[in-house]
């Protein structure tokens, strides 16, 4: 360790001594003892946080697993409770996103060696046979071959949750199967290709295939508010069809292999659609009317982080210049709008939540928003001193002026000053955040969902599985630990962006209506083709067999939908009474609705 801040101030020294030819020799040096002393202290605090809250975030999160964790009462074996806060908010639920990144965590401690115990081991298989089991549960989504796999929650018994909810949500099969591959991958090598055949293979199948018919339709974000297309989601699907083209080929799936990397090359293409070249931020969701200035986005780069793929913009790696220009315009949002971020210079760690625009229990920062900042930044390190320099474009200027007010665009080589001094500011940068965690976990290290703008107390759901497993990746990648490369390294981005409607089904809508002269019929719905029950944009029918109106849509095949049909007259839309009409589309052929006006 010591070694390491002997390193620190000797970048910081060297920076010094570049500025003192420029400036005024008595301010600097005023101004690098006190950034020293910062800087020393501060990696000291966050030393000891680590050492201490590391543990303490294990264990809590082991405790919210089924059905041995201590506060895991009720779920099956492998299901992990989201929290398990029962009142203001309810969180005893399982989420296919939270657990599969929870689990994402524990297999690759078991299979980077840092966690080998058979109690591991035992969790992983069981969440495996949980998932499994999942997958087959009908649930408001549909069934497992008609699209409910998008279902993003489910009761911590397994068994479908059917009150009203955002859904779909597309990211879950993408972040379940990235989970199982890395596991299977490991099993493959350690000689238990049976396993993988029989028991995983069958599971990751299922998501991959849902994830290459589904990405190009909309479904609600991470956050469950927005319905629309979501980068998170995009970068996770993208992911799991690379990582899965390959896999699948490693098994000798060669068909499915080349559906998968079709796909992922569609929706590598799509995914630099998210780029905002004016506000030099990702842009999170195409929906919504927020600004798009969201936790999402670094939540995507550090999903997707591959050592082998250097900085790499087209996955937007978490060095890449979009995404850290994205990360600076996201943590920016976040200085003025927190009274607990008040007074705290602009260029050092503040508290981040999810997005400026939250109002979730009032708007607050999350733990699981600063730990992933700090995360992308360690991430950035250590891809830096892997490739021996760092590289600023125009994209990232502003990000490195943070740290190097005179510094320019170009390629630093790790024996420049300019490198060190870099390095050891954004390293310095990252600790801040981890300092921010450290402030505000209370004294008992348990981790909420949030912590208040105003008090900095903990707030909502306590013990979220979630944030201890942010807390756990992000110190990892602070002790230079990294994932296995899934393959992200030197892709090329289409050079034109083709959909994906996946197959369709041709359904004609007869609804036996009685009009007056002038009046019109027509039909609105849940899915896009529908028109997002736009009545503006609703799908004309025709009177040609009138009282019968009629229309053939193509609908997206094995797709459940609802839908209600709309007289206009004289510029006044009369939706039909009732509850909405719901279908469940077929796999193929054609089908006829008979319906009469309510
Ligand atoms: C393969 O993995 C499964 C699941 O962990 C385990 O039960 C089985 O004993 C393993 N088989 C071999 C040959 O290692
Ligand atoms: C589907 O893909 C096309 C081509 O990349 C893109 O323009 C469109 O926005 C995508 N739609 C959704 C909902 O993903
Ligand atoms: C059509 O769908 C049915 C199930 O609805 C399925 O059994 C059949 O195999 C499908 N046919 C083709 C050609 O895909
Ligand atoms: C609707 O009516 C047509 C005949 O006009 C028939 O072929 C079709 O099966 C009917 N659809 C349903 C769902 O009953």
């Amino acid at each position: 360790m010591l070694e390491i801040y002997k390193e620190s101030i000797r970048g910081l020294c060297q920076a010094g001594a570049e500025q003192i030819a420029q400036t005024r020799m008595r301010v600097f040096l005023v101004s690098a003892l006190a950034l020293c002393a910062t800087i020393f202290t501060q990696a000291r605090v966050v030393d000891d946080y680590v050492s201490r809250e590391g543990p303490i975030a294990k264990a809590g999160l082991l405790a919210n697993i089924g059905s041995t964790g201590a506060k895991s009462l009720g779920a099956r074996p492998g299901v992990v409770v989201a929290s398990p806060n029962r009142v203001d908010p309810d969180y005893v639920y399982m989420w296919i996103r939270d657990s599969s990144l929870v689990f994402k965590l524990l297999v690759d401690q078991y299979t980077l060696g840092d966690d080998t115990s058979p109690a591991i081991r035992s969790l992983i298989d069981a969440f495996v046979t949980s998932q499994g089991r999942i997958q087959k549960v009908s649930n408001p989504s549909g069934t497992q071959a008609t699209g409910g796999l998008g279902e993003p929650k489910f009761n911590i018994d397994e068994t479908a949750f059917t009150d009203g909810w955002g859904r779909p949500q597309r990211d879950g099969p993408a972040l379940r199967s990235t989970t199982l591959m890395i596991y299977s991958k490991w099993l493959l090598a350690n000689q238990n290709g049976s396993q993988v055949t029989n028991v995983l293979w069958p599971i990751i199948k299922q998501d991959l295939d849902y994830t290459a018919q589904y990405w190009n339709q909309t479904g609600f974000d991470l956050w469950e508010e927005v319905s629309s297309s979501s980068f998170f989601t995009s970068a996770a699907q993208h992911r799991a069809l690379r990582e899965g083209a390959a896999f699948a080929r490693q098994l000798g799936q060669t068909s499915v292999a080349a559906t998968y990397e079709e796909q992922a090359n569609n929706v590598l293409c799509f995914l630099q659609s998210y780029w905002n070249p004016t506000g030099k931020y990702i842009t999170s969701n195409t929906g919504g009317g927020r600004s798009g200035i969201d936790a999402n986005s670094a939540l995507a780069s550090i999903h997707n982080f591959d050592p082998e793929a250097g900085c790499d913009v087209a996955t937007y790696q978490p060095c890449s210049d979009k995404a850290l220009s994205s990360l600076k315009v996201y943590v920016d949002s976040f200085r003025q709008i927190y009274s607990i971020n008040k007074g705290i210079p602009a260029n050092q760690a503040v508290a981040t939540g999810r997005y400026p625009e939250d109002v979730y229990y009032g708007g607050n920062p999350w733990y699981l928003g600063v730990a992933a900042v700090a995360e992308q930044l360690y991430d950035s390190i250590i891809t830096w001193n892997r490739q021996g320099n760092i590289p600023i474009t125009d994209i990232s200027l502003p990000f490195f002026r943070q740290f190097s007010p005179s510094v320019n665009p170009g390629t630093y080589a790790s024996s420049s000053s300019t490198f060190q001094t870099l390095n050891t500011a954004v390293k310095a940068f990252a600790d801040g955040f981890i300092a921010i965690l450290e402030k505000y976990t209370p004294t008992d290290g348990s981790l909420a969902e949030q912590f208040g703008r105003d008090n900095g107390l903990p707030l909502s759901a306590k013990d979220l599985t979630w944030s201890y497993a942010s807390a756990l990746t992000a110190f990892n990648a602070r002790a230079g630990k990294t994932s296995a490369s899934w393959g992200a390294k030197g892709l090329v981005v289409p050079a034109v962006c083709h959909n994906n409607p996946g197959p369709t089904v041709d359904i004609t809508f007869n609804e036996q209506a009685t009009t007056q002269f002038g009046e019109n019929i027509f039909l609105a719905g849940s899915i896009d083709v529908l028109k997002g029950w736009s009545p503006d944009n609703a799908v004309a029918l025709s009177s040609a067999n009138y009282p019968i109106w009629s229309a053939t849509v193509k609908i997206p095949a094995s797709t459940n939908f609802e839908y209600k049909y709309i007289r206009k007259f004289n510029g006044v839309v009369t939706w039909e009474s009732g509850s909405n009409r719901f279908f469940a589309s077929p796999q193929n052929g054609t089908y006829i609705l008979n319906d009469s006006w309510r």
